[in-house]
C-alpha cells in the first residue's frame, strides 16, 4: 500500500479533511495506486442514501485473488501467506507459500468448477479454521461464485435457514473438527441441515478428524481426491467491481438472519486500506488475529485485508484456553508475533487466570495490539495494554460491524494517543455523526446520541440478500439520508468516540450478535411455552449474558422447572447455536407491557441487572402487579 499511509498526527487531519472534502478524489487514489485491474473505473461513486443504493468504481474490472495471491508470486512466491496453528500444540504447524497457496487455489478453483460451480452460483462452506476454510473462500473468489461461510458453531437448523435463504448449490465441510478438547462433529450437522435444502446438489468433504462419516451416494465426495485430479492453473473470472463477493449473515433483532451482501470493488479496497493503517502493517509483520472466518472479522482481517498487502496471516484452530491459559501467549511466541487482533471476551476471560501464564511467555515481538466485537471496559484495556503490550504496544480499539465491510473508527498505531475504553477518531473517508431521538443532528461534544454514517464508505455492503427493502429499513429509514448504526456512541471534549452499545433488540454476548426475537421465537417452539422476552445482563468475561423471563401455559399440568429450563435451552442450542443459550431463566405469570401489548424490556433490563430503582417513566405500564412479581422472583 502506496501513499496514504497515515504517518502523524497531523497527517492523519490533513488526510481525513481531505478524504471528507472530497470523497471521490480521495478514494480513486487509494484504488489507482494499491491494485491490480483489468480495466478502471468510468465514475468513482453512485449514491443515493434514501434508496440505499450505493456502487463504487463503476465499471471497473478485477479479481480480488489477482490482488490477494497472483501479484505477491514475483515479489514474495516464498514468503508465508498463512502460517496455521492446529488445536493441538504438538501437532505441527503449516506454512503455506504465496507460490502454494496460488497453487491450493488453482486446484480448489477447477474442482468448484467441475463440480458445475459457475459466476454468481451460490456456496456455502461449514468448516473448522484449517486452511481449506481460507483456499475455499478464495477459490470461490477467483471463479466468481459467491460464498456464505456459516460459522461452524451454529446449529443444523440455523444452517438450513443461511443455505435455503442463499440458494446454495454445493457446500463444503469436513468430516469434523477440533476446538480445545472437543471434537466437532460437522458432517452429520450438514447432513441434517440439507434434509430441508433442496437447492444443494454437491457436498464436498475434507478429512480431518477422520470421523465415520455417512457419504451420500451422488452428492457426497471426498475433497482431497478431486483435488488430486485438479490442475493447478486457473484463469481468474473477470469480475465487475459491484458483482457480489460474499453473503455473511447477522442477526437482526427481527425475524430471519440478514444476509449482507458484499460486493468486488470496494470490499476490497476498504478491508486493504484499513488493515495497512490500523495495524501499521509493515513487510516483515507476522500478523494473527484470533477470530473465527465464520464472522466479519475473519473475512476482512485474516482474509482478505492481509492477503491483499501480502502479509503474512495466522489461522489458529484451537481455543484460548486450551491445553492451558496461556495458548495465546505461547502462539505469540512461537510464531513471533507482532500484530495481534483479539476480543475482550477473550481478554476479560484470560485475564482471570494467574498472570504467570502471560508473565512468562515472551510476548517481545508483539508491536501493535487489536481488540473488536463488544465495547472494551475499562479494566480489560488496561489488563491488556500493561500485560500483553507491556505499555508499549498501542490498543487499537477497533469499531465496525459486518455490515460496514471494514473497520470504521479506531486509532491510527503511533499517531492518535489512545484513551482507554474509546474506539477514538474515525478513519479517513468515514463521516460518523451522533442524533437524538427527534431525528436532530447533534454537533455538540461531550454528548451521546444514535451512531449514525452520513456518507458512503466504498466497503458498505450493498443489500441484503433478496430482501433491499428489508435493507433500507434496517439501515436507512430510521434517520433518512444516513446510515444508522444500530450503536449508541459518546463523543468526548476533543470528538473521539467511546460506543456505548446497542440501541436496538441486538445483544452482544461474547462478541457474538444475537437477536432477541430469534431466540424467543426459538424458546416458543417449546409446547409449555406461552410467551417470552430476553435480555442481556452485563457479565464479567461475557460482556452480556442472557436472561429469559418465559410465560408458560395453564395447562394444570405440574411440570418441573429445572427440567424446562434444561429444555428450552436444548432447544435454543438446537434452533440456533450454543453460544445463544440463557444464564438464567425466570417462569413469570406475565411481562410487563405497555397498553399497545408492547413488552417494556427497559424494565426487564433493569430487574435482570439487579437495579430495581430507575424504572424510568412507567405511566403506559399495563400491568404494575407483574413487574413486583418479577422482582421477587429474580434469579441471583
Ligand atoms: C457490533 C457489530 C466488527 C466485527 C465484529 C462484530 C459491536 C464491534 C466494537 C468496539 C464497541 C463494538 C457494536 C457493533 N462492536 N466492535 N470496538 N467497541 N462495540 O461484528 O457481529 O456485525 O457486530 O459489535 O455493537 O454494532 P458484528
Amino acid at each position: 500500500m502506496k501513499n496514504y499511509v497515515i504517518e502523524s498526527l497531523p497527517d492523519y487531519f490533513k488526510q481525513y479533511k481531505k478524504s471528507i472534502k472530497n470523497p471521490k478524489k480521495f478514494w480513486d487514489k487509494v484504488a489507482d495506486e494499491n491494485f491490480v485491474w483489468y480495466q478502471r473505473w468510468e465514475k468513482v461513486l453512485n449514491y443515493n442514501m434514501h434508496e440505499a443504493k450505493i456502487e463504487w468504481f463503476l465499471n471497473a474490472k478485477l479479481n480480488i485473488t489477482k490482488n490477494c495471491i497472483d501479484r505477491h508470486l514475483a515479489p514474495r512466491g516464498r514468503k508465508t501467506a498463512i502460517i496455521w496453528e492446529p488445536n493441538n500444540p504438538d501437532e505441527p504447524a503449516q506454512h503455506i507459500s504465496y507460490n502454494e497457496l496460488y497453487e491450493r487455489v488453482g486446484k480448489m478453483s477447477n474442482v468448484l468448477r467441475d463440480q458445475g460451480i459457475k459466476k454468481g452460483d451460490r456456496v456455502s462452506v461449514y468448516l473448522p479454521m484449517i486452511p481449506e476454510l481460507a483456499v475455499t473462500m478464495l477459490a470461490c473468489a477467483r471463479i466468481g461464485a459467491v460464498h456464505s461461510v456459516v460459522f461452524a458453531g451454529f446449529s443444523s437448523s440455523a444452517l438450513a435457514s443461511r443455505i435455503n435463504d442463499s440458494e446454495t448449490k454445493l457446500v463444503i465441510t469436513s468430516d469434523g473438527g477440533y476446538r480445545g478438547n472437543k471434537v466437532l462433529d460437522l458432517k452429520s450437522i450438514v447432513d441434517d441441515a440439507l434434509e430441508k435444502c433442496p437447492t444443494v446438489e454437491k457436498v464436498l468433504v475434507v478429512k480431518r478428524t477422520n470421523n465415520e462419516v455417512t457419504m451420500k451416494e451422488g452428492r457426497d465426495m471426498w475433497l482431497q481426491e478431486l483435488l488430486d485430479n485438479a490442475p493447478v492453473d486457473n484463469i481468474p473470472t473477470i469480475m465487475d467491481a459491484e458483482d457480489p463477493l460474499f453473503i455473511l449473515y447477522t442477526s437482526g433483532s427481527t425475524g430471519k438472519p440478514k444476509g449482507m451482501l458484499h460486493t468486488c470493488a470496494g470490499y476490497m479496497v476498504y478491508c486493504a486500506y484499513t488493515f495497512k493503517n490500523v495495524f501499521n502493517y509493515q513487510e516483515n509483520d507476522i500478523y494473527w488475529c484470533t477470530a473465527d472466518i465464520g464472522w466479519i472479522t475473519g473475512h476482512s482481517y485474516i482474509l482478505y485485508g492481509p492477503l491483499a498487502n501480502g502479509a503474512t496471516t495466522v489461522i489458529f484452530e484451537g481455543t484460548p484456553n486450551y491445553p492451558n491459559p496461556d495458548r495465546f501467549w505461547q502462539v505469540i511466541e512461537k510464531h513471533q508475533v507482532s500484530l495481534f487482533y483479539t476480543a475482550p471476551t477473550a481478554i476479560r476471560s484470560l485475564a482471570k487466570e494467574n498472570a504467570d501464564w502471560v508473565e512468562k511467555r515472551n510476548l517481545s515481538s508483539l508491536r501493535v495490539i487489536g481488540s473488536v466485537g463488544e465495547p472494551i471496559n475499562d479494566e480489560a484495556w488496561h489488563w491488556y495494554n500493561d500485560h500483553v503490550g507491556k505499555k508499549k504496544c498501542p490498543v487499537v480499539d477497533t469499531w465496525w460491524q459486518t455490515e460496514t465491510g471494514g473497520i470504521m473508527i479506531s486509532p491510527v498505531p503511533f499517531v492518535t494517543p489512545t484513551k482507554p475504553t474509546y474506539a477514538t477518531l474515525p478513519l479517513p473517508g468515514i463521516q460518523p455523526v451522533l442524533m437524538d431521538d427527534k431525528r436532530n443532528e447533534i454537533t455538540a461534544n461531550q454528548v451521546d446520541g444514535n451512531l449514525c454514517i452520513r456518507f458512503p464508505w466504498p466497503g458498505i455492503a450493498r443489500t441484503i440478500w433478496g430482501d433491499h427493502q428489508r435493507y433500507i429499513d434496517t439501515y436507512f429509514s430510521a434517520f433518512p439520508g444516513k446510515y444508522f448504526t444500530g450503536d449508541g456512541a459518546l463523543r468526548d471534549e476533543v470528538g473521539y468516540y467511546r460506543i456505548t452499545g446497542r440501541v436496538d433488540d441486538v445483544i452482544i454476548v461474547s462478541g457474538h450478535n444475537l437477536g432477541t426475537a430469534p431466540i424467543e421465537d426459538s424458546i416458543n417452539l417449546h409446547p409449555a411455552v406461552a410467551e417470552s422476552a430476553i435480555v442481556g445482563y452485563p457479565h464479567d468475561v461475557k460482556g452480556n449474558a442472557l436472561y429469559g423471563f418465559v410465560i408458560l401455559k395453564e395447562t394444570g399440568e405440574t411440570r418441573i422447572k429445572e427440567n424446562l429450563a434444561k429444555e428450552i435451552n436444548f432447544l435454543i442450542a438446537d434452533t440456533i447455536g450454543p453460544i445463544a443459550k440463557l444464564d438464567k431463566i425466570q417462569f413469570v405469570s406475565g411481562l410487563p407491557k405497555t397498553r399497545s401489548g408492547k413488552i417494556m424490556r427497559r424494565i426487564l433490563r433493569k430487574i435482570a441487572e439487579g437495579d430495581f430503582n430507575n424504572f424510568g417513566d412507567t405511566s403506559t405500564l399495563l400491568n404494575p402487579e407483574v413487574v413486583e412479581e418479577i422482582k421477587a422472583g429474580r434469579i441471583e
